[in-house]
């Protein structure tokens, strides 16, 4: 078959201006993999809010890449711009941005916030302290309430100017001093077992290193980044990114995390601390008046649920089949290397995904792992304290006592993906064996009927990792 038939079946679904895509559980859906997909027909990618605890797997042409913080379209040598919005660790960046033919389609906002070793000391402090999340660890929260706060705001503008970033350097760890010197002795109590977990040891404050020469070496590091950062740095990539979208092109803007793990609507307090939403993520880009209202607004939603961190998580499965998804579907975080949780697919939280999200078209991703599953299960309602509900509770201690009301599927069947593939390019989701196509039937009418929103559909299903392994309706 020639490229040529893929290609114009996407054109039915392809935005006009801006299109946005964000997960639509907890994060890890596979929104890489939709990026690899849509490349080749945008022109501009960007990533607004998030930082190094996102993890983005592209694969194409026999290549893997694991994206962060750069947009994932860098790996198709297209522009990729960081917006205002995002935090970055600019050591981080440089090294992830060298995994590319041609780093030089990397634009960062000079605006962006950026997170020092004492941030991430922090967020380990945090974890600690009885508050414990599961964050990443990367110091996404710190460096967010750096940003809100405003005093203690460090930017990528900084990185280019000793002084400045010397001065707010140590501004920063003055003021929290206190919270670093204990993290200082906790991280020495916890040394031998996070060797022992294999996680790398964080430089910390003790008294005897002493406050000043703990700052020169952050200011040391930070500054070197920036040296290796400044072809790349740009004043105001909004400007840039609305002259695009006024000449025509197109643009995608890549959400990281998922809808479930936004600060304001997700399952509140373990959630990520930047808004995850379409709307917000449009918006952190700077682009809402250019997107395609009846294209540009997707989810990905993977055919199961996973999550990686604390929280509640009703269709959670702790046993062999649990075991059997993560094993199957390579369910481990691609920033912590941690075992993803995994569970049944949820309808009742994905609906609330989609309204919250401001999601209209799905691309179901990992159809092929369920196949691994003798008895897929889907919950429909939950029951808590008694009573059965399809309303998803906005507390999270009222989260943790539901019980999904499961509904079995049919054996999903195990799928030779070259012909499916090949098939789908006329046929559409009749390429598919009848019980994944009865499993994305019920998806879509359960999605629909739970969220309100009647012109939700689910347009695509990834059936492998690599580019192009999907059929479209
Ligand atoms: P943080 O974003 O590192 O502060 O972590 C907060 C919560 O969000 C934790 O449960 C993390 O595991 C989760 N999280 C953050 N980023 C991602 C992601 O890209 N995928 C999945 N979970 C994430
Ligand atoms: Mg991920």
């Amino acid at each position: 078959m020639p490229k040529n038939d893929l290609d114009s079946l996407w054109v039915r679904y392809i935005w006009k201006g801006v299109g946005v895509v964000v997960g639509s559980q907890w994060g890890d859906e596979g929104k890489g993999k939709f990026v690899s997909d849509l490349a080749q027909y945008n022109d501009i990618f960007v990533r607004s809010q998030g930082g190094p605890n996102s993890g983005h797997t592209v694969m194409v042409n026999g290549k893997k890449y694991a994206f962060h913080q750069v947009p994932s379209g860098a790996a198709f040598r297209k522009p990729s711009v960081m917006t205002a919005g995002m935090v970055v660790n600019p050591n981080l960046l440089y090294d992830e941005m060298q995994q590319v033919d041609d780093p030089s389609v990397v634009l960062i906002d000079s605006r962006i916030a950026v997170i020092t070793r004492a941030h991430r000391a922090l967020d380990g402090y945090g974890e600690t302290n009885g508050t414990a999340i599961g964050t990443t660890r990367q110091g996404m929260g710190p460096a967010y309430e750096s940003k809100a706060n405003r005093r203690e705001l460090i930017t990528v503008r900084d990185l280019l100017d000793r002084q400045t970033l010397a001065e707010k350097v140590a501004n920063y760890v003055h003021v929290h001093q206190a919270q670093l010197l204990e993290m200082g002795e906790i991280e020495k109590k916890t040394a031998e077992e996070r060797a022992r977990r294999e996680l790398a040891p964080i430089e910390i404050l003790s008294p005897a290193n002493g406050i000043d020469e703990y700052c020169d070496s952050i200011v040391e590091e930070l500054f070197g980044a920036g040296q290796k950062l400044a072809p790349h740095i740009a004043g105001d990539t909004s400007i840039m990114l609305q002259q695009f979208a006024r000449s025509g092109k197109r643009i995608l803007v890549e959400g990281a995390q998922g809808v479930l793990l936004d600060r304001d609507v997700g399952t509140v307090p373990y959630v990520t601390s930047s808004r995850t939403t379409a709307g917000a993520t449009l918006a952190d880009a700077g682009l809402s008046r250019y997107a395609d209202r009846e294209n540009g607004f997707w989810g990905v939603i993977k055919a199961y649920t996973t999550r990686v961190g604390g929280g509640p998580f009703p269709t959670e499965l702790k046993n062999s089949t649990g075991e059997l998804l993560r094993q199957k579907g390579l369910e481990f975080g691609t920033t912590t290397g941690r075992a993803r949780r995994t569970g049944w697919f949820d309808a009742v939280a994905t609906a609330y995904a989609i309204i919250n999200g401001e999601i209209l078209k799905g691309y179901l991703t990992k159809m092929d792992v369920l196949s691994a599953v003798k008895k897929p299960m889907i919950c429909v309602a939950y029951e808590i304290d008694g009573k059965r509900t399809t309303q998803f509770p906005t507390d999270a201690r009222v989260l943790e006592r539901a019980i999904p009301v499961l509904e079995p599927a049919g054996r999903i069947e195990r799928m030779n993906r070259r012909d499916i593939v090949n098939s789908g390019r006329k046929n559409g989701f009749n390429a598919l064996p009848p019980n994944a196509r009865a499993y994305i039937e019920s998806v879509e009418t359960l999605l629909r009927d739970l969220s309100g929103v009647p012109d939700f559909e689910i347009s695509a299903v990834s059936i492998g990792p690599w580019k192009g392994q999907t059929v479209l309706k």
